[in-house]
């Protein structure tokens, strides 16, 4: 049985000379790819879990590997560059189940680094929209996690030093957080300015105008909340880092209150259906610590956000407590907790891990065995931006590629018998 991802391309324009008729949003020749780049060409119940298909909210996946958003320190004025446009773009002509795009920041001075995307105004809007028209000239699905660096805000790019704080554009005085608590106690990043109720209230409000952007100028096809790693709304939800003695600290419920008012604004801001994913730290990594956030916090945390319209938790961990256990670097090496986030949810949401997923073999395991619903990777798609392509190859899956791939697709035995046909 063969079974193909309907092609979602725009109506080629007509009336034009092009040998290849145009796609939306492009404005040269490109020729349509024959299936959904990244599918498995044959579906049967055989087919490895990894190509088969994946419904996120109103969004089909052609597998169940994504690309991690990644920060590429090449922002000029917090707005996308050429730099984006070829590295994005190699990403999305071969045929990951989806593109991420790194953290955009939701406020000006709020950037994990001063170099990185912003979505707090339209002309940034704007110039992302080439990318997402690239990605769905290939037939991907492509969406931006939308965030706000809180109190590891504004720092220099980490190939320059790790948590160097010194750049001249950065505003100490706009690092803010739940509470005074530095990242690193006497390290270089500056101690944050808790915020009052009504800054909280105005950074939920920016929060659902970038997620109305990305999908109403940009054209996104989903939106992350990057609720983890010890920004803001990571800070938030943990004890360790949050203090606070309002409404928005203390208790369990108090400090994820933040992150679900967020939620619920982002949800009112995008139509019905819309994909929104939810990015957290499982875990603090620092279970001796009493106030660090837990898995058996995430647990709970996990129905919740499910609840309230979440389709996808992608747990990851850490980066919240510079004092945190460092897990070996083996493979997987955040899957207990974000297997356990799956145990908590069933079939109410889907569950992603993420964090050295580096093996073909091993990932589609877990997928068969439904420890988790999707992979996110990071590090091997920047050597490799066909990574899934290597690994539909080393899975013996057929899967379609962009017709300038051609040797991987080309009908050679038809050819042959043409050729020889015409005598030439
Ligand atoms: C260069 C780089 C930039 C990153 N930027 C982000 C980011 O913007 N948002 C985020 O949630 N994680 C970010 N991460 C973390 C990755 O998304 C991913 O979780 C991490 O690299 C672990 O996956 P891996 O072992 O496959 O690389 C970044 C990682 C790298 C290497």
């Amino acid at each position: 049985m063969t079974v193909r991802i309907p092609l979602e391309l725009p109506a080629a324009s007509t009336g034009h000379s092009a040998p290849y008729p145009l796609v939306k949003g492009l404005d040269y020749e490109y020729p349509i790819p024959e299936g959904v780049v990244g599918s498995a060409k044959e579906l049967t119940d055989k087919t490895p879990k990894m190509f088969q298909p994946l419904k996120v909210g109103n969004m089909v996946l052609p597998n169940r590997v994504g690309v991690s958003p990644m920060c590429q320190y090449t922002a000029s004025n917090n707005e996308a560059t050429e730099y984006h446009k070829v590295h994005y773009g190699a990403l999305s002509s071969r045929g990951p189940g989806l593109v991420m795009l790194e953290v955009n920041s939701v406020a000006p001075h709020t950037g994990v680094s001063v170099v990185d995307l912003g979505l707090w105004n339209d002309v940034q809007a704007v110039k992302l929209k080439p990318i997402v028209d690239f990605a769905h000239a290939n037939t991907s699905k492509i969406g931006l996690q939308i965030g706000h660096g809180g109190r590891k805000a504004q720092g220099n790019p980490p190939f320059e030093y790790l948590e160097n704080w010194n750049d001249p554009r950065a505003i100490k005085e706009e690092v803010v957080g739940p509470s005074a608590v530095p990242f690193r106690p006497k390290g270089r990043l500056p101690t944050p300015t808790p915020l009052t109720v009504e800054e909280i209230n105005t950074i939920i409000k920016q929060f659902g105008a970038a997620a109305k952007r990305a999908v109403e100028i940009s054209g996104f096809d989903f939106v992350e909340i990057h609720g983890a790693h010890g920004y803001l709304l990571g800070s938030f939800l943990s004890a360790h880092s949050n203090k606070r003695t309002d409404k928005y600290g203390g208790s369990f419920e108090n400090r994820i209150r933040f992150l679900l008012e967020v939620i619920d604004e982002v949800r009112a801001n995008v139509p019905k259906g819309f994909p929104v994913l939810l990015r957290i730290s499982g875990s603090d990594l620092h279970d001796s610590n009493p106030d660090a956030w837990t898995t058996a916090d995430s647990v709970k945390l996990a129905p919740i956000v499910a609840d309230r319209g979440i389709d996808l938790i992608d747990v990851s961990a850490g980066a919240n407590d510079s004092d945190a256990d460092r897990p070996k670097d083996k493979f997987g090496k955040f899957l207990p907790i974000a297997a356990a986030v799956k145990k908590a949810v069933g079939d109410k949401c889907l569950v992603s891990s993420v964090g050295t997923l580096h093996d073909a073999k091993k990932v589609n395991q877990l997928l068969e065995d439904g420890v988790i619903d999707f992979a996110f990777v990071g590090s091997p798609f920047l050597i490799n931006p066909g990574l899934v392509l290597s690994w539909a190859q080393e899975l013996d899956v057929s899967v379609y590629q962009i017709a300038s791939h051609w040797p991987f697709h080309a009908k050679y035995a038809e050819m042959i018998e043409y050729i020889k046909s015409t005598k030439l």
